[in-house]
């Protein structure tokens, strides 16, 4: 058989209008070109489709069965290209994501992976502490924040998808080092460094030490990266507390500890956040699953025993 999904088009209208005029017109045909498609098919098919009593034509048991078969193959078509389209929405677009400092140093492995899949799709990053990602949020300037948990009442929908222990770190040499169950009380008279005014981890150290009282640093010093932070720790300038996620390589180059002091880690979590009732691109869809479905388990969390 050897038919074209034009013929198959002019005879669905023909057969749908029952009528050659109307479905020339609709089709921007001549009508004795339409006639002619007809014939052609018949010929092939070697029935006819149509049959013509008085001015009226109808379709023939054969020609019935052209229709059914053509509505049928319409109808794959439309849903072909449906599936393509949303192949290409897939595959392109435009992701906004204001990442937390902190967090900076996973996104990247997981934008790497992503765009791998969805090549074509361009990323937009901005990196900023805890206070100023609440702010692109709350502006909507931004898809999604990759951040610590946002506060309540805001307007924000926000899932958690992987744990973020913050730990208490020191240079290899500190007279702590080593030792286990270290009473918090143990860190007085200690200098302390710390992140930035904005930082969730800097929030998150300082509720810790307000929950448990009697420790009093003899210095704080502000920085306001933890890169920073790791360079004056490591040189014996103080104590710091940062995300495990930070120190994966000093922790194996051994050029840092993680003190086992009690109530450590502090437990913080990872979650993907968005504007409540955000409308997302297809790019964007695909991302948010993505980051639930695959980022734990494509993503290692440090633990203190990588140093041993
Ligand atoms: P950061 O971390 O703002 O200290 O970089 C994010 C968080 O833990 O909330």
């Amino acid at each position: 058989m050897n038919i074209t999904l034009r013929q198959l088009q002019v005879f669905e209208a023909v057969a749908r209008h029952l009528n050659y005029t109307r479905a020339a017109r609709e089709l921007f045909l001549s009508q004795p070109a339409v006639s002619m498609k007809i014939k052609q098919l018949e010929d092939q098919l070697g029935e006819p489709l149509f049959e013509q009593i008085g001015k009226k034509i109808f379709l023939t048991e054969a020609g019935k069965e052209v229709y059914r078969y053509s509505l049928a193959i319409e109808n794959q078509l439309d849903e072909l290209q449906m599936v393509l389209a949303e192949m290409k929405g897939m595959q392109h677009g435009r992701l906004s994501l204001t990442v937390a400092s902190t967090a900076n140093y996973f996104v990247p492995t997981l934008l790497g992976i992503f765009s791998k899949r969805h090549q074509g799709v361009t990323v937009d990053i901005d990196v900023t502490n805890r206070e100023n990602l609440l702010k692109a949020l709350t502006a909507n300037t931004t898809d999604f924040a990759i951040m610590g948990r946002p506060p309540k009442g805001l307007e924000l929908e926000a899932h958690s998808f992987m744990p973020n222990p913050l730990v208490m770190l020191a240079a290899p040499d500190h007279p702590l080092a080593g030792r286990k169950r270290i009473p918090a009380t143990e860190l007085t008279g200690e200098t302390f460094i710390m992140r930035e005014r904005g930082s969730g981890t800097r929030a998150a150290r300082e509720r810790f030490f307000s929950e448990h009282d009697g420790v009093s640093f003899a210095k704080t010093m502000e920085m306001n990266s933890n890169e920073a932070i790791k360079q004056a720790v490591q040189a014996g300038l103080g104590l710091g507390v940062l995300s495990i996620h930070t120190i994966e390589v000093e922790l194996m180059l051994k050029r840092l500890v993680v003190l086992n002091i009690e109530g450590f880690p502090i437990m913080r979590h990872w979650y993907i956040v968005h504007r409540h009732g955000k409308r997302f691109s297809t790019i964007a869809l695909a991302f948010k699953e993505f980051v639930l479905n695959e980022a734990q388990s494509l993503l290692r969390v440090p633990t203190a025993e990588d140093a041993a």
